[in-house]
């Protein structure tokens, strides 16, 4: 291209540009199929029961303590409890160490399960291969997992991101995307709504262990974060279910005790770079309440010295300009924006609408009930808020938005998909999204975060 042209090109793709950007976002006019999401039936090879007598299965692992040095391993038995016995050793090392567990059942209607274990691995080394072994007495299976790096400001991670996942055939194009992102996440953040069991008539909970099964080909190998979405909370009085999160809080457990949260659906971790709050949106959250009071107190203790990125995973977005669970998460909003603001966090990533979305630094904290100031403002110390819904589950694709594009909307787009989040120093991460019907390495959308409190420059200002 002459110098000229060049000129041109540049010139006309600033200014087309700068008029995307003043209409207050994009809406993508991407087109793909739109038919309905088919759950993978019950003999698919996803779902395959691994062979053996009382061979464990639905095997995963999540963060065990609260900076990394700790592994939950889970699984189910399916005849018979068998060992709680978990041989685990280095890669390379002949020394083999044992950690026992503890198995649980529940029953939900005319469901009863098998044996789910769970075994809580801790002083575990960091940034080293382990091999883990669990199933002693009969059918014994193996798999491995690699510990984070140590906690400190300029470790580089990659993190994925999925909601809603459900298990469809587009499920497993998502979490098939996932694993072949040449970007390679190494822990996923998961935002909520597993299974969609409770879809099915007297939420069968065989749909809760072919989810399962489904994942452990991800989850056995690197550790899944959980947040708790609606679909975790299977409440049904009228078939006498009226515990909620019965399903959820058996088969998951997740390390709030380590963050002095005092229920499993609001806690905290540290992972290399990143300091990462889990909320719960289905938990109380008023003022007074125990969620209200551990955030007040969780907030103040990051230290971003240590952890510069911090990260909030919540299910139901604050800022969502879908007619999907419109407002749904204003009341949350309402009550914890102004701390995010006040503290700084660099992301707030959530599900629960089943499409794409990324907003501007905005926020919306100046409204007093006489001041009429109840319009989102640009805010360099807010967060950006990111809506992963898109995990393909059989409730298929939110594809009504309201119109117009709010000014605080970047982005929108309705297509299946993950996110994945690349922390590279203290001061940058490359945030991409990446929809089901790209190839595996193509970002459809993207931005360089700079971080909220060692480089709080505008990120929409700089090129990218
Ligand atoms: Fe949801």
């Amino acid at each position: 291209m002459g110098s000229f042209s060049t000129f041109v090109f540049l010139f006309f793709g600033l200014v087309l540009n700068g008029a995307v950007f003043c209409n207050g976002g994009k809406t993508s006019s991407y087109v793909r199929k739109v038919e309905k999401s088919v759950d993978m039936p019950l003999d698919s090879d996803t779902f395959k029961v691994p062979h053996g007598y009382n061979a464990p299965q639905q095997v995963h692992i999540t963060q065990g303590d609260h900076v990394g040095k700790g592994v939950i391993v889970s699984w189910v038995t399916p005849n018979e409890p068998g060992s709680n016995k978990v041989i685990y050793w280095r890669e390379n090392s002949k020394h083999k160490k044992k950690a026992r567990g503890k198995v649980y059942t529940y029953t939900y209607y005319n469901y009863t399960s098998a044996y789910i274990h769970h075994c809580t691995i801790k002083h575990l080394e960091f940034n080293t291969k382990y091999y883990y072994k669990v199933g002693f007495g009969y059918t014994v299976r193996k798999f491995w997992f690699v510990t984070p790096p140590a906690v400190g400001p300029d470790v580089p991670y990659t993190f994925g991101l999925i909601g809603d996942l459900g298990q469809t055939f587009d499920s497993n194009v998502t979490l098939t995307h996932y694993e072949l992102n040449p970007q390679k996440g190494q822990t996923l953040l998961y935002l909520g709504d597993l299974s969609y069991a409770d879809n099915y008539p007297n939420h069968d909970n065989v749909r809760w262990d072919t989810w399962g099964r489904f994942i452990e080909r991800s989850a056995a190998y690197q550790p899944w974060i959980w947040t708790a979405g609606n679909h975790e909370i299977d409440f049904a009085p009228e078939i006498g279910e009226t515990k909620p999160f019965k399903p959820f809080t058996h088969r998951y457990h997740v390390p709030y005790r380590a963050s002095n949260s005092t229920a499993p659906f609001w806690y905290s971790i540290k992972r290399a770079s990143a300091y990462i709050i889990v909320l719960s949106s289905y938990s109380a959250y008023g003022k007074y309440t125990p969620q209200y009071r551990w955030l007040q107190e969780e907030l103040p203790k990051v230290n971003r010295t240590e952890t510069p990125w911090l990260i909030v995973l919540a299910h139901s977005p604050w800022y969502n300009s879908y007619n999907y669970h419109y407002m749904e998460g204003e009341t949350m909003r309402v009550m914890y924006e102004s701390w995010f603001v006040q503290y700084k966090v660099d992301v707030v990533f959530a599900g629960h609408v089943h499409a794409y979305e990324r907003s501007e630094r905005v926020s919306n904290i100046a409204y007093n009930i006489t001041n009429g100031l109840s319009t989102p403002v640009k805010d360099q110390s807010a967060p950006v808020y990111i809506t992963v819904g898109d995990g393909g589950n059989i409730e298929g694709l939110a594809n009504n938005m309201t119109e117009p594009q709010p000014a605080y909307s970047v982005y929108r787009e309705a297509s299946f998909g993950h996110a994945m989040f690349s922390i590279k120093n203290r001061t940058h991460a490359y945030y991409s999204w990446h929809r089901n019907h790209d190839g595996y390495a193509v970002e459809a959308d993207s931005m360089w975060f700079f971080n909220r409190f060692w480089y709080p420059a505008d990120e929409y200002l700089s090129a990218h």
